[in-house]
């Protein structure tokens, strides 16, 4: 992987004209059916250079003050250039200018990476959801040989 940092990304509100981008959904959650059911109450951000979409993020209302990002990718030639990290730092702001205190993402046991880049960020783990991917995916997941069972779920004070 090319490591090298990219410019700014510019991120914008996916408007109702604009295609959804399910091939970079699909990148964080394999099943279009389990997407579906959380894209209807949330809203899209689109993360583009020039005008190529190359990331998403998607919020979702989670109770008082709390929204949760339901899904966070980068397209995968792109991968590891900080604009993940641009993707977390716009979300904050976006929350925090709708009057919301907590921000919520939830990743797998076995998602190293993502485990690493969440709390950089400034999330921490405060529950995991035993066996959620035992319990909601019919294949066996694994990720660098560790099998994907538990949901991890971390959060950020805003
Ligand atoms: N081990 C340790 N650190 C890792 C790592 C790993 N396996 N993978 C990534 N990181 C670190 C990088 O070193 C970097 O930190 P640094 O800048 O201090 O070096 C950071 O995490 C990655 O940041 P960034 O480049 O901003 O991430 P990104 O643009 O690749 O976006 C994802 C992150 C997760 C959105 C992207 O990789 C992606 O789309 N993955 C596939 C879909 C997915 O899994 N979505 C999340 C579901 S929970």
């Amino acid at each position: 992987m090319n490591t090298e940092k990219l410019p700014a990304v510019s991120i914008h509100k996916l408007k109702q004209a604009e295609e959804i981008p399910y091939d970079l959904l699909l990148l964080a959650d394999p099943y279009q059916a389990a997407i579906d059911k959380y894209l209807s109450a949330s809203e899209i951000y689109i993360a583009s250079l020039s005008t190529k979409v190359i990331g998403l993020y998607v919020l979702y209302p989670a109770g008082a003050g709390t929204i949760e990002i339901k899904n966070i990718a980068v397209e995968e030639s792109l991968q590891g250039k900080g604009i993940g990290k641009q993707m977390l730092g716009h979300a904050a702001e976006i929350c925090r200018s709708k009057g919301i205190d907590t921000l919520i993402i939830g990743t797998a046991n076995s998602s190293i990476g993502q485990l690493f880049l969440y709390q950089q960020q400034g999330f921490e783990i405060f529950d995991i959801k035993r066996d959620f991917f035992l319990d909601n995916y019919i294949e066996p997941i694994f990720e660098d040989g560790i099998q994907c069972k538990h949901m991890i779920m971390l959060k950020k004070k805003l």
